[in-house]
């Protein structure tokens, strides 16, 4: 096992289900063992790849310990996933409050050592789900769209991770923000300038040199159930993306 990497900002629509199926799927295509879990009750990334998030155990009795783990795997084409429906809306109330944090490291324990990368997709909110993905995490990336940056969403994710690194895993770490949906035409070089060094100053975190320029074929490509890079490798976001899994797999081998 090398990584177990949480894609993670309470900001919606910055492209963490984005981000998270298109590393998953250019790992895969480099020959890594990869598996997704879908922590998020919206079941984007299971709709995106067209995993059946209903006639199958989803992450929700995964963590609710009434499936296991090779129970609730999707072999699909592009990666394998655990998929989520709406029903992990529950998670919140549901789970007890004593070790509730643990319930997806305790749970997805046994087949963390199939794989080489296990990516994990949250919601966007800093609730109990988001927590249990940083709290198995080695790593977090936080994708970022340059035009909605808050100073104080940032700050606020930053100190839920100093929490969980305090009280539910000291070994996680933020490998880096990824810019994303970056339009060239709106967003000139000294905005973004200034952006990255600031988000740099807020959480001390490093930037990816790659950001993701926003094209039409990303949404394309969720729409059809396909990754990024079958669908039209040609397109500059899977171009973006490829660049971004080169650049974060030098970073890792370090
Ligand atoms: N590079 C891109 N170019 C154009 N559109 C993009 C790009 N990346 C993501 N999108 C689109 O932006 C929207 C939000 O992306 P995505 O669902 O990945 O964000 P998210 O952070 O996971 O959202 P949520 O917070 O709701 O989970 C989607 O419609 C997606 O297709
Ligand atoms: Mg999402």
């Amino acid at each position: 096992m090398k990584k177990i990497i949480a894609i993670a900002n309470q900001k919606g629509g910055v492209a963490k289900t984005t981000t998270t199926g298109a590393l998953a799927a250019g790992l895969k295509q480099k020959g890594y063992k990869v598996l997704t879990i879908d922590l998020d009750p919206q079941g984007n990334l299971t709709d995106s790849v067209g995993a059946d998030g209903y006639n199958f155990p989803t992450t929700y009795e995964l963590m609710k310990r009434e499936a296991k783990p090779e129970e609730a795997i999707q072999h699909l084409e592009a990666f394998d996933i655990i998929p989520a429906n709406i029903m992990l809306a529950g998670a919140e109330q549901e789970f007890s409050q004593i070790g509730k944090e643990q319930r997806l490291k305790e749970t997805i324990a046994p087949v963390v050592s199939q794989y080489d990368y296990i990516i994990i997709d949250t919601p966007p909110a800093l609730g109990v789900l988001t927590v249990n993905a940083f709290t198995v995490a080695d790593e977090i990336i936080i994708p970022t769209t340059a035009g909605i940056f808050a100073a104080k969403g940032i700050r606020q994710l930053h100190d839920t991770i100093v929490n969980v690194q305090k009280y539910c895993n000291d070994k996680v770490k933020i490998a880096g923000i990824l810019l994303t949906k970056y339009n060239p035409r709106s967003n000139n070089n000294k905005d973004m300038r200034e952006l990255t060094e600031q988000i740099g100053e807020y959480i001390k975190a490093p930037i990816f040199k790659t950001y993701i320029r926003a094209t039409v074929a990303v949404e394309e490509a969720q729409a059809r159930a396909t990754d990024l890079f079958t669908y039209n490798g040609d397109s500059t976001a899977a171009a973006d993306y490829a660049a971004f899994v080169d650049e974060y797999l030098k970073g890792d081998n370090q």
